[in-house]
């Protein structure tokens, strides 16, 4: 295990200056053993960054994922279930899945971070969800140093949020995560505009590549690439709001658009919200409202954390006059 003293600048994908005590590259599950018991306050566990808004300088030690591992741990005619070690690279993993004929991830190709963090925030994209191929996950407790191992019902996984963003927040260490993949695929082409750009590229039978290369292309349009524009992808959670206050901006915006939600819900996108609020494309020194995402705050320069969260409160502030919803951040804010 590595010890140092470093700038986290380089370890989050918002490109903004801070600083952590110290941080640990966590290399197999016995490094862990020296926090066990420490005061959950103390630290932060780290996957790829790319979730994280740090302010300044972080009075803890940081955590690092870095445990690697692919092992195939059951096979039958129609999946394979595979344990992914919480290190390793989200999208590298789900490009590996596709290079052995494994389906069913690439509706979440190039979804930026590591294994490890995407059960944390359930992470989704174009009418998948991570839950939909989770079947258990192994992970530290380290407040009790106790190793466990949670199905799918134990992590209360829902839109953006599961037990490790309630309970268990900051003190459960995701060490290997498995998922049912598919050897027979099942295409979901419903959302949004994948339908329309296969059809486009006269794909009228697409395999599972032929799908994440179109869902790689839809991103890159659409979202900033972190190695030139930090960010941290949607900075906020689409609000779910109840039918009423729906209705209510139905009457005003009659083309508001929704997805439904639990009963006597719906969930109304972020990035329309803020769009029509006239901060799409805005830009305070070096923080911006992405010009193509209004969803996504992005760091032009040297930004620091405080601004950012500045810029993303004034922001929230704006929904709230508007439309009367307060919007919630996606992203975890480090102090
Ligand atoms: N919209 C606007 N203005 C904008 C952005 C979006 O009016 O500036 C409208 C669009 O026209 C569309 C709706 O909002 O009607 C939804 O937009 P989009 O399909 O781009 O998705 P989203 O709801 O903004 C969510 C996820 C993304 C994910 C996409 C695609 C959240 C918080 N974000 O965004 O996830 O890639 O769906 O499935 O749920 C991420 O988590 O970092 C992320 C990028």
């Amino acid at each position: 295990m590595n010890q140092a003293f470093l700038s986290l600048k380089t370890l989050h994908t918002f490109g903004a200056e801070a600083f952590g005590r110290e941080i640990h590259f966590i290399r197999s599950e016995d490094d862990l053993q020296v926090f066990f018991g420490m005061d959950p306050t103390s630290y932060y566990i780290l996957g790829g960054g790319s979730n994280i808004l740090p302010v300044q300088t972080i009075d803890r030690v940081i955590l690092r994922n870095e445990i690697k591992g692919r092992e195939i741990i059951h096979e039958d005619e129609e999946s394979v279930t595979v344990r992914i070690a919480g290190g390793e690279d989200w999208d590298e993993f789900v490009q590996w899945a596709l290079d052995q004929g494994w389906s069913g991830m690439e509706n979440l190709s190039l979804i930026p971070g590591t294994v490890g963090a995407a059960p944390v925030q359930n992470i989704g994209a174009y009418g998948v969800e991570l839950k939909d191929f989770f079947i258990r996950l192994e992970g530290v407790l380290l407040t009790e140093g106790k190793a466990m191992v949670l199905n799918k019902e134990a992590c209360r996984f829902g839109y953006r949020d599961s037990v490790f963003k309630q309970e268990l927040s900051g003190n459960f260490f995701i060490t290997r995560v498995q998922l049912r993949l598919n050897k027979k695929f099942k295409p979901q082409l419903s959302y949004g505009n994948i339908a329309e750009r296969l059809k486009e590229k006269n794909i009228t039978h697409p395999d599972a590549r032929a799908v994440s290369g179109v869902v790689r292309e839809i991103r890159r349009s659409k979202l900033p690439d972190v190695g030139v524009l930090g960010s941290a992808g949607s900075f906020f959670k689409n609000p779910v709001v109840d039918i009423d206050t729906y209705e209510r901006i139905l009457v005003l915006t009659p083309e508001v658009p929704h997805y439904p939600a639990k009963e006597g819900y719906v969930k109304i996108p972020a990035g329309w919200l803020i769009e029509q609020c006239g901060w799409k494309g805005r830009r305070i020194g070096a923080v911006g409202c992405y010009e193509k995402q209004a969803l996504v705050i992005v760091n032009y320069g040297n930004a620091s954390g405080s601004e950012i969260l500045a810029f993303a409160g004034m922001i929230i502030e704006d929904v709230k006059s508007k439309f009367s919803i307060t919007m919630t951040p996606e992203v975890n804010v480090w102090r």
